[in-house]
């Protein structure tokens, strides 16, 4: 599976997520994807809400198809990216739910753990979240049932 409309990747990480954003990048430059990293810049420690953020903004804003934020467990960078509007965050710790997040959550912004995944893995968890295409059908009303949420 290809989904060639997805050309524009939006990356961030905090101090514990850094390593593994920087695999990830380089692996997603060498398919041919535009990626911009809005940070962490070092692997001084720092709070992973700000980059969460940043990327957040950049796909709500239109400047990425795709976030992914990478911090030491996924967790936290997904709380902070789940409360902006017109965000669906998934953290995900294996391949079927980050295949499943795009075909039925719409999923736009994928959140790995460096203390949990491997570089191998994590990698391919990438390409299934940016290669899936949302299924539509029978999921949309329950995208725009969460979509709904952001007007409360
Ligand atoms: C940093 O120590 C760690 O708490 C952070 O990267 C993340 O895992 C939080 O959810």
């Amino acid at each position: 599976m290809n989904n060639n409309a997805i050309k524009t990747i939006v990356m961030g990480s905090d101090h514990a997520g850094y390593h593994l954003k920087l695999k990830i990048k380089a692996h997603l430059e060498s398919r041919g994807l535009e990626v911009l990293d809005v940070g962490t810049d070092t692997p001084e420690s720092c709070n992973y809400t700000i980059f969460a953020h940043a990327v957040c903004e950049a796909v709500t804003g239109g400047k990425a198809d795709l976030g992914i934020l990478v911090c030491g467990t996924g967790l936290g960078m997904s709380m902070a990216a789940n409360k902006h509007p017109g965000i669906r965050a998934a953290c995900c710790e294996n391949t079927f739910s980050a295949r499943m997040t795009r075909m039925h959550n719409d999923a736009n912004v994928l959140c790995l753990g460096e203390r949990v995944l491997g570089f191998g893995l994590a990698c391919d968890m990438a390409d299934l979240f940016i290669d899936t295409p949302f299924e539509g059908g029978r999921h949309q009303a329950r995208v725009d049932d969460i979509n709904a949420l952001d007007q409360r």
